[in-house]
């Protein structure tokens, strides 16, 4: 099979690799889209807990069909199309396996690049709105809303009927906010948020420096869910607002999917899909590129200038 791997850190090749084989509890599954996510810049850049190394494929979310099974795994899977979650990578290639627990059934009447638009990002912002407790008429700040996580957050806010402000970072990229449901967009790049404006719930996939004014900005009761960290892992220190702010009740909520019961991540998957079919999310696909083109599709996801998701398809 063809398959991406790390040449250095800035350089990926197409190869011929080995198929993978599923061990216990594990899928094969026959690519037909792949994500590429900040994760995996992060990996490269040595910047996760499991990095990616020389010869290593990166991509952590796919949707395909299950060609194979593992031992002690339902062979009634064969057949299935399914969306995964890699927890050890290798998404970047015609075949990948994924464990049993990171799959969740894929429609079939859904083309693969807006599955795996929608997938993990999706998971991502609605079970993060979910333990945040959004409710209707809530003041709702999205940083990093132009992200794969942002542009879904900012739609599945907007569909509990949450006033969305969206923070991204070029009057161009508001305007698509916009269409997507935001009420109000900030543009980074040409002023701050106000110190006096302050939210119910803070999705914040950014961290970096800005954690600890982010922090402030909590209404009483507020709840704060940090997903990632975009602009940098924070500072400690950032997390003195809070406990400085003891006085109004703040929550600040740390999210990651890796954490997440297989029954809650499909709970989770159905309600996504619910809303794609009444209409109020929609995939948001930056680019959808070529495996070939795998290391153009991580440059746009690390220089931030991808709007939405950017896909790669295998052939
Ligand atoms: N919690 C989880 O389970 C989970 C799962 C997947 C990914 N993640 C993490 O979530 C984060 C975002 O992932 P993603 O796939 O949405 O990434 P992405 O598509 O690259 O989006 C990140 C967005 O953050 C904004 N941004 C980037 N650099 C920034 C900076 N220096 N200052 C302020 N804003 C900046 C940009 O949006 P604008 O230009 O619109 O401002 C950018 O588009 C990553 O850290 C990733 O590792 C977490």
């Amino acid at each position: 099979m063809l398959a991406a791997i790390v040449r250095t850190p800035e350089e990926l090749a197409v190869v011929d690799a080995p198929v993978p084989v599923p061990a216990a509890h594990q899928v094969l599954i026959e690519v037909e889209a792949a994500g590429a996510g900040y994760v995996d810049v992060m990996a490269l850049r040595g910047e996760y807990p499991t990095p990616l190394g020389t010869g290593a494929t990166p991509g952590v979310e796919v949707v395909g069909r299950v060609t194979a099974v593992g031992p002690d795994t339902p062979a009634e899977l064969v057949g299935d199309r399914v969306l995964a979650v890699l927890t050890a990578f290798g998404g970047f290639a015609e075949k990948a396996v994924a464990d049993v627990e990171g799959i969740v059934p894929a429609p079939d009447d859904v083309g693969a690049p807006d599955l795996v638009a929608t997938g993990v990002n999706a998971l991502v912002a609605e079970i993060a709105l979910r333990r945040a407790g959004v409710t209707e008429g809530e003041r709702v700040l999205v940083l990093g809303a132009g992200g794969g996580i942002g542009v879904l957050a900012t739609q599945i806010a907007r569909a509990h009927g949450a006033e969305v402000t969206a923070v991204t970072s070029s009057a161009a990229r508001g305007e698509r906010l916009r269409t997507l449901g935001a009420t109000r967009v900030v543009d980074r790049t040409r002023s701050a948020l106000p110190d006096d404006d302050t939210y119910d719930v803070i999705v914040d996939t950014v961290a970096g420096p800005a954690l600890g004014r982010h922090l402030r900005l909590l209404r009483p009761n507020g709840r704060h869910v940090l997903c990632g960290a975009a602009a940098g892992v924070p500072d400690p220190a950032a997390f003195a607002s809070p406990l400085h702010d003891f006085h109004k009740s703040p929550t600040v909520l740390f999210f990651s999917l890796n954490s997440v019961a297989p029954r809650d991540r499909r709970h989770s998957w159905t309600r996504v899909l619910a809303l794609m079919a009444e209409g109020r999310l929609s995939p948001v696909i930056d680019r959808c590129l070529p495996l070939a083109e795998a290391d153009a599709a991580l440059r746009r996801v690390a220089d931030g200038t991808a709007f939405g998701k950017v896909v790669l398809v295998p052939r």
